[in-house]
């Protein structure tokens, strides 16, 4: 019998050890109006995220679901972190639960806020919405002020120049307020990849601008599939995710505006602020103070670090179509950002 000759080399290679992963973070997260159409999807999402340690449902009295319900609901998910709810009561000062709630968070979610009907405009809403925001805010700015405060109520184009204002006015940082538009680019990614076959998954369009009408502004061609849409088809897809919010709230015929595809893109924005947070950079578009364009406040991509926002990233190259709309953008944007000033002039 000849024997096996034995080498040197072992007869299976052997693996390379996996590499370490950060363990996850153990973030407090609060979501404010988190018993409403939006709220709940959303905190589902967030106690499933592996950086969430805490996570409180605040909501208010007239909610047609208590938040201690969803928190108990929630609490039997099979993950790690902790749930909880908080009353607050129309017409009080929301202090004893609000304390509790956002004591401690590094970020607070806030679709807290009235949503459209058809026939309305975000603009519509603003002064209710500017209302409720702003206390919320307030009570961050005092129980929670190194917190992110992610802005999904609209008209966002206003609500956070209002909001990021009065907490300049606090001595805070305006760079906490942050206004949600992810669900603009989730849109614009949807749209490419039914045009033209590809995986939205992999589609990645900045949308820049505003989250109204003519001020939301996707740059298809900053993107490897958005660049194969045929010239004379990028009016009409711009204008497809300019009015795919509007497109939800008529076919919800007076039942509110979008809620699951906006819970899935807060959610998206959440953990990416988390994971910011936790040292693990990420970019997003969202809409904030800026200086990369003359209108104070504008959404473009933004380097989410360990602070939150760490760096906001200039526009890019825009082909001749981006080009003329970008005057449109600015055009509109400016009475919206100006509505949010003079509410926080009128009102700290
Ligand atoms: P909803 O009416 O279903 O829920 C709102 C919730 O907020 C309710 O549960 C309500 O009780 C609660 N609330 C009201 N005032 C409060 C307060 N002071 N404190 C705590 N909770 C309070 O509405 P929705 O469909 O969830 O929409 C919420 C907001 O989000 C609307 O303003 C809507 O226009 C906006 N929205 C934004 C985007 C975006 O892309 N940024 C997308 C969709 C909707
Ligand atoms: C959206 O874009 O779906 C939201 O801003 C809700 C709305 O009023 O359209």
């Amino acid at each position: 019998k000849v024997k096996a000759k034995a080498t040197a080399e072992p007869k299976y290679k052997v693996k390379a050890k996996p590499k370490e992963s950060k363990p996850p973070a153990s973030f407090k997260v609060c979501v404010c109006g988190g018993c409403g159409g939006i709220g709940q999807p959303l905190a589902m999402l967030m106690a499933m995220d592996r950086n969430v340690g805490e996570l409180c449902i605040y909501d208010l009295n007239i909610s047609p679901m208590p938040p201690a319900g969803v928190a108990q609901d929630l609490v039997h998910l099979e993950r790690k972190c902790t749930v909880k709810g908080y009353i607050g009561e129309v017409g009080q000062p929301p202090v004893k639960f609000m304390e509790e709630a956002l004591t401690g968070c590094n970020l607070v979610l806030i679709p807290a806020g009235l949503p459209r009907k058809p026939g309305q405009t975000r603009d519509d809403l603003f002064k209710v919405n500017a209302d409720i925001a702003k206390g919320i805010v307030e009570a961050c700015a005092k129980y929670c002020p190194e917190a992110v405060l992610a802005m999904i109520v609209n008209p966002v184009n206003s609500i956070v120049p209002a909001m990021a204002e009065l907490y300049k006015k606090k001595g805070l940082d305006p760079m906490k307020i942050i206004g949600v538009t992810t669900l603009d680019v989730v849109r614009a990614n949807k749209f490419v990849g039914e045009e033209t076959g590809k995986n939205p998954n992999f589609i990645s369009v900045p949308v820049i601008g505003g989250h109204a009408g003519t001020t939301i502004l996707p740059l298809f061609s900053q993107d490897k599939a958005g660049k194969l849409l045929p010239a004379e088809k990028v009016p009409d897809m711009d204008k497809h995710v300019q009015d795919a919010g509007t497109d939800v709230v008529n076919a919800k015929n007076g039942k509110g505006s979008a809620t699951l595809s906006m819970a899935y893109a807060g959610a998206r924005f959440g953990s990416a602020i988390l994971s910011g947070l936790s040292g693990r950079k990420r970019t997003e578009c969202a809409y904030c103070a800026s200086t990369v364009t003359d209108i104070p406040y504008f959404a473009q991509k933004v380097v989410l670090g360990p602070k939150g926002i760490e760096k906001v990233l200039p526009l890019g190259e825009l082909n001749e179509h981006e080009t003329k709309r970008l005057a449109e953008v600015k055009e509109q944007l400016k009475g919206e950002v100006e509505t949010g000033l003079k509410y926080a002039e009128a009102n700290s």
